[in-house]
């Protein structure tokens, strides 16, 4: 396994500056932020550092909604888990389509990104109880229609704990339930982590992809592959959407 990459932020990127940007991005769904609250924010992530800096990068910029399965989300009916939803902008975009809110479920392993998601949304009172916090999945199995995950593919460096993850999702949805989401991947034949710091440790080709995914019992996996607008990544990473199903 390699060694745990440190949570910096690329070359040209400042914790000021991003966080600048990222309450920007977030005033225009309609947050007003009190005065010296963008100070008193930088103060306690200087102190407390941010466990993804890219996170902050892209908060205010939920990529569900462009996920090719979307339009089927938003008809279907059932439960949904957000699995990994780090600042919870993926749920946020789902009330905001009228996605029943009591079929939402977000969960993570880590509570600082999902605490970063209520600091610039000022929102927890009001959706802290869909969001799950535990070293492990806690839910029992086929309680979910879909589970959704984006960009945690990629941030897995062990095939152990990637290999649980992948059999977790696969627990948790019912018979007939669809497991979708998005992974920085490699366009061509060598996937290889990243050499450089900032970059992902998990980097798939179409085909590791697909095979992770049925290697796990599930079926008819489609993985659509989509430009990736290079942050800081300089080479030749792509972004796979995939959806896949669970044998009914
Ligand atoms: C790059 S962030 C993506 C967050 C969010 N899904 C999004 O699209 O903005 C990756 C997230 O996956 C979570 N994660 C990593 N390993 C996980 C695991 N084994 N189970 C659940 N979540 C995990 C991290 O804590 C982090 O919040």
């Amino acid at each position: 396994m390699p060694p745990p990459k440190p949570h910096r932020f690329p070359p040209g990127k400042t914790l000021p500056e991003e966080l600048r940007i990222a309450m920007k991005r977030i005033e225009a769904y309609g947050v007003v932020y009190p005065d010296g609250y963008y100070q008193a924010l930088l103060e306690k992530y200087t102190r407390e550092e941010v466990r993804y800096p890219h996170i902050l990068m892209i908060i205010g910029q939920p990529r569900i909604n462009n996920h090719f399965f979307y339009p089927h989300v938003l008809r279907r009916t059932g439960r949904l888990l957000d699995y990994g939803c780090g600042t919870g902008d993926n749920v946020r975009q789902l009330l905001r389509d009228g996605f029943p809110r009591e079929m939402i479920t977000a969960f993570d392993i880590n509570r600082a990104s999902i605490d970063l998601g209520f600091d610039l949304y000022c929102d927890q009172g009001e959706i802290s109880d869909l969001f799950t916090v535990s070293g492990t999945l806690t839910f029992g199995p086929a309680k979910f229609e879909m589970v959704y995950s984006a960009s945690v593919f990629h941030v897995i460096a062990d095939d152990q704990e990637f290999g649980t993850y992948i059999a977790n999702a696969w627990s948790v949805l019912r018979p007939g339930g669809i497991f979708f989401g998005s992974t920085l991947g490699q366009a061509g034949e060598a996937a290889a982590p990243s050499p450089e710091e900032w970059g992902p440790p998990r980097v798939m080709t179409k085909e590791q992809l697909a095979g992770s995914l049925t290697g796990a019992g599930f079926v008819s996996p489609e993985i659509v592959q989509r430009h990736h607008v290079p942050h800081y990544i300089a080479d030749n990473r792509c972004v796979f959407e995939f959806c896949t199903r669970k044998p009914a």
